[in-house]
Formats: C-alpha cells, sequence, structure tokens
C-alpha cells in the first residue's frame, strides 16, 4: 500500500514541481531587477554569530530565511541550536537577505560570519519597482520560512533544486522517502549525559508513596487567594521543590557530589534545585536556585518564569548551569511509577508521578486517598540506603503535612 501511495505521490509531485519551475523563473528575474537596481543605494552588511556563553563553544545553523527574504529589525534569521540551548539570530535592521555564508545544518562558532544583509532594500524595491508589487508574490520568497519550520532536520541534499511546496506535500514526500533525521546537539548532549551517568554513577532507586489529601486540600482553601495576591497559581510542584530542599539539608550527602578526578565529596551548603522540562527540542533543566531560603510563592513564580522561558526557546545557558539535585514530574503526562536517571554533577533526582485515586489503608480501614508514587534515584558510591530512604521519608512527611516545615520537624 506505501509504495503505490508513494508511486502516486511522487507523479503529482513531479507534476507540481513542473509547473512550479516556469513560476520560478519569473521570481528569480524579479530578484535580480530589484538587486541591480539597488545595488548603488543600499548597504550590504555581514552579520556574525553572536558569542556564545562560557561553556559554549559552537552550534549548528538553522536558517529560518532564505536568499531574497525580506526581514524586518530584530526579525529572526537563523537559529543556532547549541548543546544546551538555541540561540536566535535577529536582522539588525531591516532589509532583504543578500547572502547566507554557512549551509543549512552546518557548524559555526562565536564570532564567524553568517550572512550578508542588505540594509533598507524592503523599502526601495516598494518604491521603485511598483510593477513588481502588483504582480502576484513569488512563492519561492514567501514560502520558504515555514519550509524551514515544517521539515525538521537538514534539507535533503539529493534534491536540492526542489521548489517549496505546501506542507501536507512535503510530509507526504517525507513519508514516502525519508526517514532519517541529524540528531540535533541537544538530543546528542542528552544522550551523551545520560550515558555518562550511567557509566559513572552507582543508580539505585528507592520508592515510596504520598498520600496528597492535606496538600489538595489546603490547595483547594487557598488556590484563589493566592492567585490574587501572587498572579499566579498554586501547583504542587512547590510543595515537592520545597520538601526536597528541606530534606537535602537535613542528609548533606544526597546535595553532594564525588569529585572524580580528585576523588573528593564535594558538600553544598545551598540547594539549586533542576526542574525537567520537556519542550519539543528535548528535555531541559533550568534551575531553581536558593531554595532553601524560598516560600511557595517564590518558588511557584520561578518555576513559571523559567517554563515560560523554556517554551519561547530563549533559555540561556546560565538558566541550566549549575543545579546539585533534580525533580522530574512524569505525573503531567500521567506517569504511574517510574525510576529517574541521575543529571551529573548531581548525586541523586527525585521522580514524581501522577496523582491517582487508591484504596489505602487508614486506621485499620480501607480509604481511597489521592496518592503518588515518588522515586529517589542516587549514587549508592556516595548515598547509603539509609539516607535515601530517610531522605524520601522526609519528603514524603512534608508534602502530606506541611506544618512540618513550621515546626522544624
Ligand atoms: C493531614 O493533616 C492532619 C492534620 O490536619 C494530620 O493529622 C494527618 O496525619 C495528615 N495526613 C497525612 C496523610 O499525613
Amino acid at each position: 500500500l506505501q509504495s503505490s501511495l508513494c508511486a502516486v505521490a511522487l507523479s503529482i509531485l513531479t507534476l507540481f514541481f513542473i509547473c512550479r519551475k516556469c513560476g520560478a523563473r519569473s521570481s528569480v528575474f524579479q530578484i535580480r531587477y530589484f538587486k541591480t537596481s539597488s545595488a548603488c543605494r543600499n548597504e550590504v552588511i555581514t552579520v556574525k554569530t553572536p558569542a556564545f556563553a562560557e561553556s559554549v563553544t559552537e552550534g549548528d545553523v538553522r536558517w529560518e530565511k532564505a536568499v531574497g527574504d525580506s526581514v524586518k529589525e530584530d526579525e529572526v534569521v537563523c537559529e543556532i541550536e547549541t548543546d544546551k540551548t538555541s540561540v536566535q539570530v535577529p536582522s539588525p535592521a531591516a532589509g532583504v537577505i543578500e547572502e547566507l555564508l554557512v549551509p543549512d545544518g552546518e557548524k559555526v562558532e562565536g564570532g564567524q560570519a553568517l550572512f550578508k544583509l542588505r540594509k533598507g532594500a524592503v523599502a526601495a524595491q516598494a518604491a521603485e519597482a511598483p510593477a513588481a508589487v502588483a504582480a502576484p508574490p513569488p512563492p519561492a520568497a514567501a514560502t520558504p520560512p515555514s519550509f524551514a519550520a515544517s521539515a525538521v532536520g537538514p534539507i535533503p541534499t539529493t534534491m536540492p533544486s526542489v521548489p517549496p511546496v505546501p506542507g501536507a506535500a512535503i510530509s507526504f514526500f517525507y513519508f514516502c522517502f525519508l526517514s532519517q533525521v541529524k540528531m540535533n546537539r541537544m538530543r546528542l548532549r542528552i544522550a551523551q549525559r545520560l550515558k555518562e551517568a550511567q557509566n559513572t554513577c552507582a543508580m539505585l532507586t528507592t520508592f515510596n508513596e504520598v498520600d496528597m489529601s492535606n496538600i489538595s486540600e489546603m490547595r483547594k482553601a487557598y488556590k484563589d487567594t493566592f492567585l490574587k495576591k501572587h498572579n499566579i497559581k498554586l501547583g504542587f510542584m512547590s510543595a515537592f521543590v520545597k520538601a526536597s530542599a528541606y530534606a537535602l539539608m537535613d542528609q548533606p550527602s544526597v546535595n553532594g557530589v564525588i569529585d572524580d578526578t580528585t576523588k573528593e565529596v564535594v558538600y553544598r551548603d545551598y540547594v539549586d534545585i533542576s526542574v525537567a522540562v520537556a519542550t519539543p527540542k528535548g528535555l531541559v533543566v533550568p534551575v531553581i536556585r536558593g531554595v532553601e531560603g524560598m516560600n511557595f510563592a517564590d518558588i511557584e513564580k520561578t518555576i513559571n518564569e523559567l517554563g515560560e522561558k523554556a517554551r519561547k526557546n530563549e533559555l540561556a545557558v546560565e538558566d541550566m548551569d549549575g543545579g546539585t539535585f533534580t525533580i522530574s514530574n512524569g505525573g503531567v503526562f500521567g506517569s504511574m511509577f517510574g525510576t529517574p536517571i541521575i543529571n551529573p554533577p548531581q548525586s541523586a533526582i527525585l521522580g514524581m508521578h501522577g496523582i491517582f485515586d487508591r484504596p489505602v489503608a487508614i486506621g485499620g480501614k480501607v480509604e481511597i486517598r489521592p496518592m503518588m508514587y515518588v522515586a529517589l534515584t542516587y549514587d549508592h558510591r556516595l548515598i547509603d540506603g539509609r539516607e535515601a530512604v530517610t531522605f524520601l521519608r522526609k519528603i514524603k512527611a512534608v508534602v502530606e503535612d506541611p506544618r512540618v516545615l513550621l515546626l522544624a520537624l
């Protein structure tokens, strides 16, 4: 079935390309006309790769614009995907993209020349060539951004002259012919780090379960007031982050790490918690700093800001550096139970899961309670079972009855 579908699709696509070729010729002419007429008036500038953060030296370019595209000032021209995050490169001025100096998917370093921009060329085109404006817009100039956005990964090298086609045709084309996509840098780095953790640490997981009745009640009672006062929703995450900070101060080895080069244990007297956030590009772990001194509202605000940044793809490398402990919440996807992997250079990670009503024994009777399983994966080289179990029980105690925090029990 797939091969016959592909045959049909191929013939449709071929027809489509032939038709498009006639159209493409006129658009090439238009661009050339405009180039020669405005060459003497408009300045061409070369835009360079912005400087990366300290720990990052290079990244892969993914173009959002093509040669001939008009851009506004600050409009994103390309994205550079580094090991930790994506850096968007905006246009320094309004103009037209004259030349791309690096092929799509290629490696660049900080300060390297990226593309040439003809400044102010948009206005010149409108003023000097009214006929060109009246003519139907050249399809080649209008479609490339969406083409780049829908086709994740490099454009196939075997068909470089293929003009852009609508999204549905592209997906069908890829369904038929392409199944390999280059791993992006972030995914590569994630893979490398996870494997590194497995190879280095003696990982072990301990489990417990948390009765969410009290914290749910507290949330129900105060969520409106909380929202009014702090302009933010009260979630369950703050309780777990705060409980972790409390337990980490109580069990310093869980907050420490083995330095494998010096064979020393590094203890930290502060708690910076990485919170795993899923984004379309992969998992990112922005850090909430100084959690030991924060209250629920501070934590919720910080999580919200970091989550917003992650969704907008604006997380900087600095937002993800450091971190002494990680919390991963599989509950948002409805997970019941799982074992997380340590995020190096850390020694433990807490896995939260979904809240489900379950029958539990309370004072000799079966009751239905909203329950959550929690898992703590730890590096057994540094942390003993006693510490790990005590740590997880502390989290359970705080979340089940937050008054424990106030009384420092
Ligand atoms: C909930 O809080 C009450 C006090 O209000 C406490 O007695 C009870 O043990 C708590 N529930 C759980 C499951 O810990």
